[in-house]
């Protein structure tokens, strides 16, 4: 089996968390490394997050001292949307495992050696990606591309037009959209499309498998959060598992490229301005989702849960 060496930067939060175990079901994906960064949560609970959940997964890679706050402006979380700690309340344990450098080094060593391969899958702020190419310019060519959930076509989920992780870090990601890497935009609108609905959450929970206390108590708390919130709000995305597994079946959602350029400032900060019509007359930089199959996300979810199987 060819491997496809990834990095996996994370801001863990419940929807990076299945997003993880979604990745480490493929053993085409070889995981090179986790690099924490701040997000849905501080720091100090994304990074023992990541360390926390290496040890439950079993994973075998790298994790690395990430961002603790944007490159310019000030950190804020997502105001409890995650829930206690950002898994819902749930404490991993972590038996003292320790980090293995700084998030940038590493992955700028995992891009050397990749020779060209190496793919960052992206779920939270690109603080991290920022610094490594503000660092290291010159790996920038060693990067086959990058899959990140972030941004939004049309409308964001923080503000009239910004998502949350380009809302958390606007520079960042407009500095790592002009890189000139190759970069595939999972964005709010697309990601969107493949719902999970109550019922569906439901038929996923109480499964015997090796991953069942965690998923549970994150599936049961989507689905506390959905059945008491209003009608319009009873669907649950998991964004960043729905990019992994774009990452993993490209035929889940279609993509076209358009020049993508990023609002830093002002009250539409964070704002991912797509460029639809060629009004710029620039060069298209982002791949950009624009469908997701929810049939076929559903059906890699129940798969990943017969890999884990006890
Ligand atoms: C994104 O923000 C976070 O809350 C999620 O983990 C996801 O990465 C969705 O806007
Ligand atoms: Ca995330």
């Amino acid at each position: 089996m060819i491997k496809r060496p990834i990095i996996i930067d994370t801001d863990p939060g419940v929807d990076d968390t299945i997003a993880i175990m979604l990745a480490n079901a493929h053993p085409e994906l070889d995981i090179k490394a986790i690099t924490p960064v701040l997000g849905n949560v501080s720091y100090s609970f994304t990074s023992e997050n990541a360390l926390g959940l290496v040890e439950y997964l079993g994973i075998d890679c790298k994790i690395g001292i990430g961002a603790d706050q944007p490159l310019f402006i000030k950190g804020m979380d997502s105001d409890g949307v995650h829930g206690k700690g950002g898994l819902g309340g749930y404490m991993l344990k972590n038996s003292g495992r320790e980090f293995d450098g700084y998030a940038w080094d590493i992955i700028r060593d995992e891009a050397i050696k990749a020779g060209g391969e190496l793919e960052l899958i992206t779920l939270g702020p690109l603080t991290n990606i920022a610094i490594t190419f503000m660092r290291y310019p010159e790996i920038k060519p060693l990067i086959k591309r990058i899959i990140c959930m972030g941004g939004s076509a049309y409308e964001g989920n923080i503000t009239p037009k910004a998502e949350f992780n380009v809302w958390v870090d606007p520079d960042a990601f407009n500095y790592v959209f002009h890189s000139g890497v190759p970069i595939v935009m999972c964005g709010l609108d697309s990601t969107e499309q493949a719902y999970l609905t109550i019922d569906e959450l439901k038929s996923m929970v109480g499964k015997d498998t090796k991953i069942k206390e965690l998923f549970d108590h994150i599936f049961n708390f989507f689905i506390n959060k959905r059945t008491n919130s209003t009608d319009d709000d009873k669907l649950q995305t998991i964004y960043d598992a729905i990019t992994v597994a774009w990452a993993l079946d490209e035929s889940i959602g279609t993509t076209k490229k358009y020049y993508v350029t990023v609002e830093t400032k002002g009250p539409n900060a964070g704002w991912t301005i797509v460029d639809h019509k060629g009004k710029y007359k620039k060069e298209p930089n982002v791949e950009v989702l624009e469908t997701a199959d929810r049939a076929k996300f559903k059906a890699m979810l129940e798969e990943m849960l017969e890999y884990y199987k006890n």
